[in-house]
């Protein structure tokens, strides 16, 4: 009898000390793992290169005013970008993340602009710039960043320097 008495205590006993264990753990867990975010946080950047991007591979490209979204992988980086036909030999190259939240803008038919999904912000086709601002004065508008081109008639390639 008193040996099951004891085992009972024990029981108890061991069942505390799980808890406390237990509790113990998941709050070094918890601590080291948000430690272990705050060290690691950081974006791996492509660093700058020039891709020389064959238009006759992109056919949606051959109207002046035409946007074509145009995704690539190059040196193992993932790209994708928004490419505009502004005249015979110029383009527009832009980064289609909205730089007000990071959703993707996408192009409106028949119109020069970008617009953002998520609160509407207009960019302008040809530079990037900010040309409708539903949300004025809840942030600081910045246009979408651009990169330059030179368009290569003998070849029919656009130069990429992203
Ligand atoms: S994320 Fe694009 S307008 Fe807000």
């Amino acid at each position: 009898m008193k040996n099951k008495v004891i085992t009972n205590e024990r029981r108890e006993f061991l069942k505390k000390a799980g808890i406390f264990i237990g509790v113990g753990l998941t709050a070094t867990s918890v601590s080291s793992l948000l430690t272990s975010c705050e060290k690691n946080q950081y974006i791996v950047m492509p660093p700058p290169v020039t891709y020389n991007l064959k238009l006759a591979d992109y056919p949606g490209l051959a109207t002046i005013g035409s946007t074509v979204n145009v995704k690539f992988t190059y040196n193992k980086f993932d790209y994708n970008l928004l490419i505009t036909k502004l005249d015979a030999t110029k383009y527009s190259v832009l980064d289609p993340i909205c730089t007000h939240a990071g959703c993707q803008v996408g192009p409106v038919s028949g119109k020069d602009e970008l617009v953002c999904p998520c609160h509407h912000v207009a960019f302008s086709t040809i530079d990037g710039k900010v040309i409708k601002d539903p949300i004025a004065g809840t942030w600081t508008p910045k246009p979408l960043t651009s990169y330059t081109s030179t368009f290569d008639a003998g070849n029919n390639i656009l130069k990429l320097n992203i």
